[in-house]
């Protein structure tokens, strides 16, 4: 029977899911990918999406010095998001706020949905993201494009899934 070294008595059940979701992410494991968002940055991802069942993604993003990023506006379908500045700077551009040069110890947080681009990143820019939900989406473009791509369904078949009902009733 394992004992809790913080009460002396018998670990409970709670204690040990507590235990079991306890999650660490070791700076000398490395970590980073090139699998990610982007394909100029690599992504160490910290653990937090399958500690957390999906509600938060955290991962350390590093540039690619080779690289520079696309700049093409788009948005992020989601409840939260927002990043620390490790190293270097970065320059985005948000729509209605303008053009923002963000440097290490800086934080920002992207309001669900807005439009924006990133403009440049220095050589050894390093950031914190984090993102609730872990499985947002990215909208290229404005999000009106985007909605406006998904057809709504035919009339005709809206009829007929009505008449199905009708009839089944
Ligand atoms: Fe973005």
């Amino acid at each position: 029977m394992a004992i809790s070294s913080a009460t002396g008595k018998p670990l409970t059940s709670l204690a040990k899911e507590r235990a079991r979701a306890y999650t660490i992410s070791r700076a000398a494991a490395g970590g980073f990918k090139r699998r990610g968002l982007r394909a100029y940055f690599e992504y160490r991802d910290l653990g937090i999406e399958k500690s957390s069942k999906g509600k938060v993604v955290a991962h350390v993003i590093k540039a690619l010095p080779e690289k520079a990023p696309h700049g093409a506006w788009h948005s992020h379908a989601c409840n939260l998001q927002f990043v620390y500045v490790l190293k270097g700077w970065l320059k985005f551009e948000y729509e209605g706020v303008g053009v923002i040069t963000v440097k290490a110890g800086d934080c920002f947080v992207q309001p669900p949905n807005i439009l924006h681009r990133e403009w440049a990143h220095s050589k050894n820019m390093e950031l914190l993201e984090v993102v609730a939900p872990a499985n947002f989406k990215t909208l290229d473009g404005p999000p009106l494009v985007a909605a406006a791509a998904k057809k709504p369904k035919p009339v005709k078949k809206a009829v007929k899934k009505a008449a199905k009902k009708v009839a089944k009733k």
